[in-house]
């Protein structure tokens, strides 16, 4: 392997320009050239892939978002953008790739390996922490950390007006932003996809917490709840409690900027050192991750349809610490 490539891609995450940078030195270190790929798969298919040296990354550890961008690319869903993908790739004799994204990524890097043979390693790069093969995503630490410095806030209004919170944070289909969230914040109540939460529920454990004199609270949403959004989820129970003094608070996409936590710049430089050297071992389509402090790679088939199950002992510890 002589000359590699490293793009980013889906959603971007905090740690990203970490990996980027992990990424580059260690190409340069083994003696490998190594480019860079702008707006993810689309840069790919327009052949906006340029050198990139040492410097290229200097002072980007520290910063938020990607210096490469990122993209959802429709185009290579289709042979076509595929083809030319490939043939951009070849006018560069790249032979080797480093994906750092998600499994949308994954799933059109293992696509393109069984048409055209380029071996792709990926590095888990979403703030949503819902791949299979890592017990941690990269720029999930910062995103929870982001989330819970603004549900501090809420608390501190929350209870000056004695008002009920209805805050939702994102994951998509997963709960892992919102476990960490409800219990670092100190909720009430946490609504996720993985376990059922009834609005008959909700409106219990808040008349259960009125009648044990509290007088704020904080009910924290995934956005991928089946109850619905969090404007969805406080019409319902306003309508069970007309009393009820509700806010609703959509954290967005806060989540996704800021400078990474020393944690994802940790785990964003060690897994991209790990990209390259799974090149060099003539590894292809799998992704590193870090399970149980041990370096893995996982299939890219495994991390996109392997479920990362959430131990259900922490829904039942808000129950516990709210009483
Ligand atoms: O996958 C990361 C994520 O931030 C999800 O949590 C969220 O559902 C989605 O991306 C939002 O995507 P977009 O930035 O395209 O609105």
């Amino acid at each position: 392997m002589n000359k590699i490539a490293v793009f980013t891609s889906g959603g971007d995450s905090p740690g990203m320009n970490a990996c980027i940078r992990a990424v580059v030195r260690s190409a340069i270190y083994n003696g490998i050239e190594v480019y860079g790929i702008r707006r993810g798969f689309n840069g790919m298919i327009n052949g906006d892939i340029f050198r990139m040296e040492s410097s290229s990354v200097s002072n980007i550890i520290q910063r938020g978002g990607t210096i490469l961008k990122s993209a959802r690319s429709k185009e290579f869903t289709t042979k076509e953008g595929r083809q030319k993908a490939y043939d951009n790739l070849k006018a560069h004799n790249i032979d080797g790739l480093v994906a750092i994204g998600g499994d949308g990524t994954f799933t059109g890097a293992n696509i393109f390996y069984q048409e055209f043979g380029v071996p792709t390693i990926g590095a888990p790069g979403t703030i949503d922490n819902d791949l299979y093969g890592t017990d941690y995503t990269i720029g999930y630490d910062t995103a929870v950390n982001t989330a819970i410095n603004a549900i501090d806030k809420i608390r501190d209004t929350a209870d000056s007006h004695e008002r009920v919170f209805f805050i939702e944070v994102m994951g998509r289909d997963s709960g892992y932003i919102a476990i960490p969230c409800a219990v670092g914040g100190g909720a009430e109540i946490v609504m996720i996809p993985e376990t059922k939460t009834s609005i008959k529920n909700v409106v219990e454990t808040l008349q259960t917490g009125w009648s044990r004199s509290k007088t704020s609270f904080v009910v924290v949403i995934a956005e991928g709840d089946e109850e619905g959004t969090a404007v969805e989820i406080a019409a319902k129970v306003q309508k069970e409690i007309p009393r009820m003094d509700a806010r609703v608070t959509i954290l967005g996409h806060v989540q996704r900027g800021g400078s990474p936590s020393a944690a994802d710049r940790m785990l964003a430089s060690q897994l991209g050192i790990a990209c390259v050297d799974g090149l060099l071992q003539g590894r292809a389509c799998e992704m590193a991750g870090i399970v149980n402090s041990q370096l893995v790679y996982t299939p890219f088939i495994d991390t996109i349809t392997k479920e990362k199950a959430i131990n259900p002992s922490f829904s039942q510890m808000i129950s516990i610490l709210s009483v």
